[in-house]
């Protein structure tokens, strides 16, 4: 039997995501083991493998097809915009994607104003500002704490993900536009979905099942 390969986005959600895989009936023992630097792990009964990846390298890696199955964030799917197939939500790392700023930056979104837009996801902050709000706006793309950069004058706004709110709070920005929630999503290849469809639709199944029960 052909093996069929799940790939988890390195960090929280990986672990959340074996944990509810584990309810579902799938393990792989491999992974618990603390201190490993392995990157693939197998559960040869199951014939499944596992691999961890950037995050953001998850859809590229379902859309070629060097996994069959992906779990990530609704934010990267988006982001990346690859043609793979989104099948379930699995409600973990829920959270929003958001315009912030100072306080005094929403009458810049008011009148429309051209400004500057800093945020790990150009493509999600191009979207909203230029179909969405009809707002021409510059983006610089950043790679990580974002929030920086209204602070120190690089932009007056930025398009972030929004989860407690601390990070915000805790810097004196606030949430001035929410663009959608988000949460993790299973996605898989398109060729896979017709190859192993009964295979497949078994995990997706039981993964539903064992979201149900976590949010019964
Ligand atoms: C994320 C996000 C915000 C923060 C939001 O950053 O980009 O900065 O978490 O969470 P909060 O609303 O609960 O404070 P992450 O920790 O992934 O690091 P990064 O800033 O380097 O991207």
């Amino acid at each position: 039997m052909k093996y069929i390969t799940i790939a988890l986005a390195k960090g929280r959600l990986a672990k959340q995501t074996l944990a509810l895989l584990e309810q579902s009936g799938i393990t792989c023992e491999e992974m618990k083991e603390k201190d490993t630097r392995k990157l693939i792990f197998v559960n040869e009964e199951l014939r499944l493998k596992f691999f961890l990846s950037k995050t953001s390298d998850v859809p590229t890696y379902v859309e070629y097809g060097a996994a069959d199955i992906g779990v990530v964030g609704s934010d990267t799917i988006m982001e990346e915009g690859r043609k793979i197939l989104e099948v379930l939500d699995l409600g973990l790392g829920k959270c929003n994607m958001c315009v912030a700023g100072p306080a005094s930056a929403s009458a810049l979104l008011q009148k429309n104003e051209i400004i500057r837009v800093a945020s790990k996801y150009p493509k999600i902050a191009k979207d909203f500002f230029y179909n969405k709000r009809h707002q021409t706006v510059e983006i610089v793309k950043l790679n990580g704490s974002v929030e920086l950069a209204p602070i120190v004058g690089l932009s007056e706004v930025i398009v972030d993900i929004v989860e407690t709110g601390s990070t915000l709070r805790e810097n004196g920005l606030e949430v001035l536009e929410v663009i959608c929630p988000l949460s993790a999503r299973v996605v898989v290849n398109e060729a896979s979905m017709k190859m192993q469809r009964e295979r497949i639709t078994k995990i997706i199944r039981d993964l539903k099942c064992a979201v149900n029960s976590e949010t019964r």
